[in-house]
């Protein structure tokens, strides 16, 4: 069988990595004009059902202090504090349907009705109901990452439920009309070029719009610390061949490349990626949104913008969501 991505390519090194990535650079330039989306995520909570022993917030880390923001918290940053640039907010919590009813909904309604605020959403898999009131209340993109697309590893890392639902969510959510973006891991510990190609060929037979990859960060509270982390060369080499293969989709640069090198995320943006995230996540909360360490990297504006600069492009002036609007009227 030929595959689309070739797994070897990620080792490219040298030129080969610089050709790759200049590649991935212009077919990005090509569709979205040298444009970069800003979006700003808020981690509204940091309660999880989940046990993903990848993740800082998996339920059994006993030792993390829980938070839910509340809804005028919530307000007061979407309303009173976002930085000019932003186009869209992303939404973000652990797997917490408590959150989503009582705090997101009533949000998301207020967002949609008084802003012109694209709406994206990371919440988890979650109730088929829940999703269609997410939607009622007006957020069109939903993420939703697999991590790793091997069922027995998915299952060893102790991902939510098992890697077919995960799939079925994707396809339930594409088919009720909303735009799909999902994700996976690179550098996890037991992931094996097989299983990085296999996760490859899974995400490009899927109804996505976008795609992110992550370098894997060893969290310090959870069962995988002490593995090493993911490569930054690699992680860059798959943003070039997701980007290259998938012209039109939405690749975030994630914060976690400023973690594995000094020029990750600015070299993220010159290979393919096109989507910026600022954390607006109060600053008492944010070492509590524990993805992996209390040393996260906090993309504030400022960084944003030197490095969309650094990769010599701008800030799209239209957001996600009205990019995605305007890819419905052309068909
Ligand atoms: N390393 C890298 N990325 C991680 N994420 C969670 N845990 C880790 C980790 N240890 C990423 C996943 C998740 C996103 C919010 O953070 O991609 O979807």
């Amino acid at each position: 069988m030929s595959h689309m991505f070739e797994v070897s390519d990620l080792n490219a090194s040298g030129v080969q990595h610089r050709e790759l990535c200049a590649k991935a650079n212009q077919v990005c330039d090509s569709i979205f004009g040298e444009r970069v989306f800003v979006r700003a995520v808020i981690e509204a909570s940091n309660y999880c059902r989940e046990n993903c022993t990848y993740c800082g917030m998996r339920r059994d880390n006993k030792s993390l202090p829980r938070y839910r923001l509340e809804l005028d918290a919530l307000r007061r940053i979407v309303f009173d504090d976002l930085p000019a640039t932003v186009t869209d907010i992303n939404i973000q919590t652990g797997e917490d349907p408590v959150a989503v009813r009582e705090v997101l909904l009533p949000l998301i309604s207020e967002i949609s009705h008084s802003t012109s605020l694209g709406i994206s959403v990371c919440l988890g898999t979650l109730d088929t109901r829940l999703y269609g009131e997410l939607k009622d209340a007006g957020a069109t993109y939903y993420i939703i990452k697999m991590e790793t697309g091997d069922e027995e590893h998915y299952k060893k890392l102790e991902s939510p439920g098992n890697l077919r639902e995960r799939l079925d969510a994707i396809w339930h959510l594409h088919r009720t009309g909303w735009r799909v973006s999902s994700g996976f891991i690179l550098g996890l510990p037991f992931q094996t070029p097989a299983i990085v190609q296999k996760t490859l060929d899974l995400l490009a037979s899927l109804p996505l719009a976008g795609c992110s990859v992550s370098p894997f960060i060893p969290g310090e509270s959870t069962p995988l610390a002490g593995h090493p982390m993911g490569s930054a060369r690699q992680t860059l080499n798959a943003i070039a061949l997701m980007r290259t293969m998938r012209p039109n989709w939405v690749i975030p640069a994630v914060s976690a490349m400023n973690l594995v090198s000094d020029t990750g995320y600015a070299d993220a943006l010159r290979s393919g990626a096109n989507l910026t995230t600022i954390n607006m996540t109060p600053p008492e909360r944010r070492g509590d949104y524990l993805l992996y360490d209390k040393k996260r990297f906090i993309m504030k504006e400022a960084l944003i913008l030197r490095d969309i600069e650094k990769a010599a492009k701008r800030p799209s002036l239209t957001s996600l969501a009205s990019y995605f609007e305007s890819l419905n009227q052309a068909v």
